[in-house]
């Protein structure tokens, strides 16, 4: 097997089977300028008619991510905002890479999948998850917004379930995730590599071809006005990051403190 460990990622290929491991544990996996150019180049990297039949995304360590890292993003109010659009535009073209793989991705979740971490997952065909997970879309207690990944979101879990759950931000479990349709099968952690084993197996049966243009059937008849949707959330996330309440939220993180929205009555 071939092993391929880069700065924020750690790629296991064996051939048919490739293992993408998000691998900066120390900050729960969370994605920066260096993941997302790590990220983006595997997924284009990924020629349809290759040897990778299917890949699997997981986490290292205790979580499997932790959404867009805020201490990167916080610093982003130095940027202009072509800046803030160009950085965001990096996001957008890593999440519709991964979208668009031309082999199914497995997304293997445990611990936490929050914010852009709850995005992987959404652009991942299959996701298995262990039924401790803890999932959010926690933009919004950062002040910002949960933009870019919105449409692949949206794709899975409906207009509904993002109403209640973007604007509460509020953590929801694994089996709320099944429900919405943002999660597939769920099981105890120690389960989780026999869950994906089974997939991989069922996938392996699957004529490649065939997988593929299946991906891209699904895809052209439930998009329609994809473009015009990409740029919007590229604008939003751009102004909201550098904005003075998503400058308190992601500050406030960082500092361990309750943002200046939260009156100190309340819990
Ligand atoms: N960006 C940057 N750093 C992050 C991070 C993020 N999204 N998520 C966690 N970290 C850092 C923490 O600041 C902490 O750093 P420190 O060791 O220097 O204090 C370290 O990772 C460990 O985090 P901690 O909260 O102590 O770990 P935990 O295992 O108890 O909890 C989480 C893990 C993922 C549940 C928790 O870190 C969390 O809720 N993170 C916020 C995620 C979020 O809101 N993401 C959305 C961003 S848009």
């Amino acid at each position: 097997m071939a092993k391929d460990q880069r700065m924020s990622l750690l790629i296991e290929d064996s051939g048919p089977l490739v293992r993408v491991i998000l691998n900066r544990p120390d900050v729960r996996n969370a994605f920066n300028e260096e993941s997302i150019a790590e990220l983006t180049a595997w997924a284009e990297s990924v020629a349809p008619g290759g040897a990778a039949r299917v890949a699997v995304l997981s986490g290292a360590g205790k979580v499997f991510c932790a959404g867009a890292d805020v201490t990167w993003m916080s610093k982003m109010v130095a940027y202009t905002h072509e800046e803030n659009v160009r950085d965001a535009r990096a996001m957008a073209r890593m999440f519709e890479a991964l979208d668009r793989l031309p082999i199914p991705l497995i997304g293997r979740i445990h611990g936490a999948a929050l914010g852009g971490g709850t995005g992987l997952a959404a652009v991942c065909d299959i996701v298995v998850a262990a039924d401790d997970t803890s999932f959010a879309f926690t933009e919004v207690k950062l002040g910002i917004l949960p933009a870019v990944i919105s449409p692949f979101v949206l794709a899975k879990i409906g207009a509904s379930a993002a109403r209640e759950l973007f604007l509460t931000g509020a953590r929801f479990s694994a089996v709320r995730a099944r429900e919405i349709g943002l999660v597939h099968a769920v099981g105890v952690e120690d389960e989780l590599d026999r869950m994906v084993a089974k997939y991989v197996n069922d996938l392996a049966t699957s004529a490649p071809e065939a997988v593929a243009a299946a991906k891209r059937l699904i895809l052209e008849v439930t998009t329609g006005t994809a473009t015009s949707a990409a740029e919007y959330t590229i604008d939003a996330i751009a102004e909201r990051r550098v904005s003075p309440e998503g400058q308190e939220g992601m500050r406030a993180f960082l500092a361990k403190r309750p943002p200046s929205w939260i009156s100190s009555g309340s819990s």
